[in-house]
């Protein structure tokens, strides 16, 4: 049990990545609480995990949102041991095609949404805690149409480094996990028709040596080393874990 009696607040818990990762946690002994805009989805995530979690409904935009869910936290559990920020947002655009809606919905939810998902968790967060925040791995190199997504998760990989430089005299660790293209519905979601998602689950795959998209699971396992104590000498790292595209 890595992660025993442990309490961890998981953004985006109701799908992919951040449903594997809660999934992974309660089977490591931890009790989530999961977040996501959408009760269904929640509520079918909810079901799936089965025990030890709870969830809270929320926008990581909405400031009033976030308070809640720490209010709820603190009334549950009383403090909090990790936070995983995995909820974000995709819309492919070319620098051409960008409208100003589209910048700043990219930012409010990526860059924003999880600046204000840590800052306000600090107060609740224990000392010698641990952050893993869910970035990209095309922050680290240009993807036509990735422009606004690319340059937000370059943000939030850098809070990775200052927080981990701010929080250190808390032994609170914060590390960034920059995932390669992985079998969630936001890779759905991008592309318009079928057929556009076959090419572009082609082209992903064909740009990385083992030739295949990850797994949701294959990122879960990354965020609880970076969770748990088997990375205790790590913090302010990009963990890249795109099986070597970038
Ligand atoms: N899959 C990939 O290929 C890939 C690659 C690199 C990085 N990532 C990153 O991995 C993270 C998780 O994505 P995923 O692949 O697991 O996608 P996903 O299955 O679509 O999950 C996204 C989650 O975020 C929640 N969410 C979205 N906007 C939100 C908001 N404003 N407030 C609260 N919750 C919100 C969604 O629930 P609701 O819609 O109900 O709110 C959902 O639970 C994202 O940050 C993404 O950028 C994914």
């Amino acid at each position: 049990m890595k992660l025993a009696n442990k309490i961890a607040v998981i953004t985006g818990g109701s799908s992919g990545i951040g449903l594997a990762t809660a999934k992974s946690f309660v089977e490591e002994g931890a009790y989530v609480f999961i977040t996501g805009r959408r009760q269904s989805e929640l509520d079918k995530a909810v079901a799936e995990i089965g025990r030890n979690v709870t969830a809270v409904q929320g926008d990581i935009t909405k400031l009033a949102d976030l308070d809640r869910l720490y209010a709820t936290v603190k009334a549950e559990k009383g403090s909090l041991d990790i936070i995983v920020a995995s909820a974000g947002f995709v819309d492919v655009k070319s620098t051409a095609e960008v409208t100003l809606e589209h910048f700043d919905k990219t930012f409010d939810v990526n860059a924003k949404g999880t600046f204000f998902t840590v800052q306000k968790a600090l107060p609740l967060l224990n000392d010698g805690g641990a952050i893993v925040l869910v970035g990209s791995c095309i922050h680290l190199k240009g993807f036509p149409q990735y422009v606004t997504y690319g340059a937000t998760k370059a943000a939030i990989r850098h809070y990775a480094k200052t927080w981990a430089a701010e929080l250190v005299g808390r032994g609170i660790r914060v590390n960034n996990l920059s995932p390669g293209a992985i079998e969630t519905p936001i890779l759905d979601i991008q592309f318009k028709t079928p057929a556009e998602l076959d090419a572009a689950k082609t082209m992903f795959s064909q740009v990385t040596p083992l030739g295949r998209i990850g797994q949701p699971e294959e990122m879960a396992s990354a965020i609880l080393f970076l969770a748990s104590s088997d990375s205790s000498y790590i913090t302010g790292i990009d963990l890249v874990a795109d099986d070597g595209m970038t």
